[in-house]
């Protein structure tokens, strides 16, 4: 809190209000009592100059293309942590130690199995389901199983409610997989990493051993890091407002599945990729670079542009050296990734994209390890999720535990008809 104010003037009077000021980043006009004392409300659809909470997990400087968790630099994390180190981190406020961690690890890994009964709700779906819309289904699901980690007044109850939803994502995820293409499912195996772990599910089958290759499940672990959390983005918000209610945790992270799969946001990382499948050779760049700067054409560059950085996004790097070494390890090449280096450097020096700041943003080049690694593009935005529950459950558990706390409601520009009589049907 600083002593710093800001006045406003409008019909009614002068009013004054406090600027709160953060560990870093732009002060904070508290306008809670401005409707109360003024009458009017403001208007940010977007919520573009809005904070709808104060949050000490990540930090986001769009301009500079800095991005912190709990303060530690997202490259430094991406480079010499493991994403179990970042879940704790963001969880719990700082890095675990030894012990912490190896007691943190076995909880999680204790928890990765599903109840058998779950199996049951996935052959309810057509095999050729979008797994997001499984994810959003199952995930809703298991508050119907977990009664014993649903009451929200609890902290312990929370913490086991997120230590499941951060075990079983992957499990879930993998099982998602394995019904589309009409495999048995796996169960999970204990000695494996979080990563290894998920990966075996997903490609291993039960008539012979999975080898996890390490530069992949490194790969893996980069992308789990790079995606895990990303302040009030949409899905997070999403997860908060439905938290806001007191909805339990399962629900409120389906509701965060549900707004992630959108091609604004989690899915712009399939989009992305189909979008560059589409281009498929350097020579027709500039036919999409002129579709996506005319005003009437609805055609946008995927994995380009964001919200907040207004500046090359810091988690786009990393991915980009991330796809060059899976590519190189897998013996692969991909024109796609020619096509995206590319795009990337045509848009970058084109006028257009400089003065709209728009830079490949996390999903540029996600889609090409993905696709490399085996992953069908419609699970793309399935491993995002998994990922951005370990974010999700972080925020929900700092928005429970905040005593500024409200069920999120908020209000509107009214802009139509005023009161008038109903008609009778035979007078209308
Ligand atoms: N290609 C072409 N033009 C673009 C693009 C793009 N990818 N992104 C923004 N613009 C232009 C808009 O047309 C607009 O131009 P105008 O001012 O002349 O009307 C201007 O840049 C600002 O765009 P907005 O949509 O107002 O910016 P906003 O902050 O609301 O949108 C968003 C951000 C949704 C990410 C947008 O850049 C976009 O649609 N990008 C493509 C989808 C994508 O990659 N999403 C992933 C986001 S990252 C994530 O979710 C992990």
């Amino acid at each position: 809190m600083t002593d710093k104010t800001v006045k406003f003037t409008t019909e009614g009077g002068d009013f004054t209000y406090p600027l709160l000021e953060g560990s870093v980043g732009p002060d904070v006009i508290d306008i809670r009592k401005l409707y109360g004392e003024s009458g009017k409300f403001t208007y940010d659809p977007g919520f573009t100059s809005t904070a709808s909470c104060q949050s000490a997990i990540t930090y986001i400087d769009g301009d500079e293309g800095i991005l912190l968790h709990r303060g530690f630099p997202i490259d430094q994390l991406a480079e010499q942590s493991s994403f179990m180190e970042v879940a704790y981190l963001l969880l719990h406020g700082d890095l675990p130690d030894a012990d912490e961690l190896h007691e943190f690890n076995y909880t999680i890994t204790r928890h990765t199995m599903v109840h058998e009964q779950l199996a049951t709700f996935f052959r309810g779906f057509r095999r050729d389901a979008h797994p997001m819309a499984i994810m959003c289904g199952v995930v809703g699901a298991l508050s119907a199983f977990y009664h014993d980690s649903t009451d929200i007044t609890d902290p312990q109850q929370r913490l086991i409610a997120s230590h499941r939803l951060i075990a079983k994502m992957p499990t879930l995820a993998a099982m998602a997989f394995k019904y589309s293409i009409g495999q048995p499912f796996i169960f999970p195996k204990n000695d494996l990493s979080y990563t290894g772990n998920f990966l075996r599910m997903t490609f291993g089958v039960p008539a012979e051993p999975y080898e996890v290759n390490p530069i992949i499940e490194r790969a893996m672990e980069r992308i789990f890091i790079l995606h895990a959390d990303h302040e009030q983005n949409a899905s997070t918000s999403t997860v908060r407002l439905a938290g806001s209610s007191g909805a339990n945790p399962f629900a409120c992270i389906a509701a965060g599945i549900a707004c992630l799969w959108g091609p604004a946001h989690g899915g712009a990382n399939e989009a992305a990729l189909n979008m560059l499948r589409e281009i498929g050779d350097v020579k027709r760049i500039p036919e999409y670079i002129a579709r996506a700067k005319d005003k009437n054409d609805p055609f946008r560059l995927m994995g380009f542009g964001h919200r907040v950085y207004k500046n090359y996004d810091p988690r786009a790097k990393v991915m980009q050296q991330t796809a060059e070494e899976v590519l190189k390890e897998l013996g692969k090449t991909d024109p796609v990734l020619d096509v995206a280096k590319e795009l990337e450097h045509i848009a970058l020096n084109d006028s257009y994209f400089i003065e709209k700041k728009l830079y490949p943003n996390v999903d540029f080049y996600s889609g090409v390890i993905l696709n490399a690694i085996g992953f069908p593009t419609e699970m793309f935005t399935v491993l995002f999720a998994i990922a951005r529950t370990v974010g999700w459950v972080a925020q929900w558990n700092e928005m429970i535990s905040d005593p500024e706390q409200k069920i999120g409601r908020p209000r509107q520009l009214y802009v139509g008809a005023t009161m008038r009589d109903y008609v009778q049907v035979a007078d209308r």
